[in-house]
């Protein structure tokens, strides 16, 4: 059978959304698929981005990340989306990409993808499952079939147990707090796993 095709969204203002998704790919070629990585088109001015160091540091790191499009969803078996937590929401930026992919969901090019997604806040409790949530409730819209990793690999407890996708706290310097890195693979791994059943089941 032909390789499990995955696309790897992400949006980072900081950095660790661009990791998660960076171990995701590992994870994903280690496991045999063929993967592209894609960010999403940033929304804030270019001024506002250029005055913060972090921001800046960011864009210029994943300047040559080409912006995921329809092209790309169309290509894929699997994807998986990574996005920072914004009022216990996904950014607007990874919601905007979402939005106007209606005439890709019109001609039912979106249905049976097999997705995941991961996240990350500055607390524990700030909504970490709810931004994965609000993905993946667009996610049903599309048709798509959500590989959640569960409790499926004891290495979900060591990552802070979020069995919806895998989520990390970033501190105020900006270091992940959790050792996350086994989970993203394992989630990888999962996602491909169950494209792999679907793509051969088609
Ligand atoms: C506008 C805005 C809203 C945020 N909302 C939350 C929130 O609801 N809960 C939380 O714990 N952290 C919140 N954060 C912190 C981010 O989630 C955190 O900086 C992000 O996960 C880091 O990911 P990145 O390095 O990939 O950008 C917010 C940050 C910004 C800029």
């Amino acid at each position: 059978m032909e390789k499990v095709k995955l696309a790897v969204i992400f949006y980072s203002m900081g950095g660790t959304n661009y990791q998660l998704a960076k171990w995701a790919k590992e994870g994903a070629e280690e496991a045999g698929a063929d993967v592209k990585i894609f960010k999403v088109q940033e929304l804030a001015p270019e001024s506002v981005v250029a005055s913060n160091e972090v921001w800046k540091r960011t864009t210029e790191a994943t300047k040559d990340i080409p912006v995921v499009t329809s092209a790309d969803i169309e290509w894929a078996d699997a994807i998986i989306f990574s996005v920072p937590t914004r009022f216990g929401n996904m950014p607007s930026q990874m919601k905007q990409f979402l939005d106007t992919q209606g005439g890709l969901w019109a001609s039912g090019k979106t249905v049976n993808k097999v997705v995941s997604a991961m996240s990350s806040a500055q607390n524990p409790h700030g909504g970490q499952e709810a931004t994965i949530l609000s993905l993946y409730t667009s996610m049903m819209h599309w048709g798509a079939i959500i590989a959640a990793p569960g409790y499926t690999d004891p290495v979900t407890f060591a990552a802070g147990g979020n069995p919806y996708g895998t989520s990390v706290t970033v501190d105020e310097k900006g270091n992940m707090v959790e050792d996350v890195q086994a989970a993203v693979k394992h989630q990888a791994k999962r996602t491909i796993t169950v494209a792999g059943w679907v793509k051969k089941g088609m």
